[in-house]
């Protein structure tokens, strides 16, 4: 089936999930909405996120996507039971990787760096409670102004290692040793989180489940691309122009009203 798939995030997070997706399925169209006019999501009510999540799966639907990838933990884990119960199509989502964490953890500590709404979700919580040992700790820190100085390019990557090591050191001092990226746009600072951990703390993200999550579903419902034709990869934003700094060649970038 040459139906595109559709992925949307609040801006340039879900990229990252692209990145690799696109890699994993190489025969396969994608068309990526950039909803960086109203990013971010991070700090809006549950309502709000429902609606522009809810706005951004129509926009897809219009595209005639096959399937419907929420490349963004904040609209996840506020949205997609809801965006389930109204849309036909299969929607998945990436949230932050809790259980492995909890698998993984050998001091009992754990950190969770993430947006203010996710963090304070319902599903967030109920996934904790589902999975969470008595005795283990978790550590939560909200990125606060990170969103946006990713959004922004990384200008100053001074500005970035001094906010960063503030979100950092008191979960490295409550002794962590794993740490969840839960938003996607932290993926797009991996390498400066690396510098400043210790090396015994393993950073946890959750974008290999989840598109392999996607490939399966792709090969159950038997609607893979077959076709020789080359494939597409459309990049849509609605507000400023994206920062070239995480962009593709491959993708075609345009504007779009949506
Ligand atoms: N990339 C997003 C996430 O994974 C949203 C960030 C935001 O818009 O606050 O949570």
């Amino acid at each position: 089936m040459e139906n595109p798939i559709g992925i949307f995030d609040s801006g340039i997070g879900g990229i990252s999930i692209l990145e690799k997706l696109k890699k994993l399925l190489p025969n396969e169209n994608f068309i990526y909405l950039a909803d960086n006019r109203n990013c971010p999501y991070g700090s809006k009510s549950k309502k709000e996120i429902l609606s522009l999540s809810d706005k951004n799966c129509e926009k897809l639907i219009e595209f005639n996507c096959k399937i419907i990838i929420i490349a963004c933990n904040t609209s996840t884990t506020n949205s997609i039971q809801k965006l389930r119960e109204m849309i036909s199509l299969p929607i998945v989502g990436i949230e932050p990787g809790l259980k492995p964490a909890i698998n993984y953890t050998k001091t009992k500590n754990i950190g969770v760096l993430a947006t203010e709404k996710t963090l304070g979700s319902k599903l967030f919580f109920e996934t904790l409670n589902k999975n969470k040992i008595d005795d283990i700790n978790i550590h939560e820190q909200i990125g606060y102004e990170l969103v946006n100085m990713i959004e922004e390019g990384l200008n100053s990557k001074k500005n970035l290692y001094k906010i960063l090591k503030s979100y950092l050191t008191p979960m490295i001092n409550k002794n962590i040793d794993c740490l969840l990226l839960g938003c996607t746009h932290f993926n797009h600072i991996k390498d400066i989180i690396k510098e400043i951990l210790p090396k015994n703390i393993k950073i946890v993200d959750t974008i290999g489940p989840v598109n392999k999550h996607v490939l399966n579903k792709l090969k159950f419902k038997n609607i893979l691309n077959k076709s020789k034709n080359k494939r597409f990869i459309k990049v849509f934003y609605n507000g400023k122009e994206l920062s070239s700094n995480y962009l593709d060649k491959e993708y075609e970038l345009s504007y779009l009203e949506f």
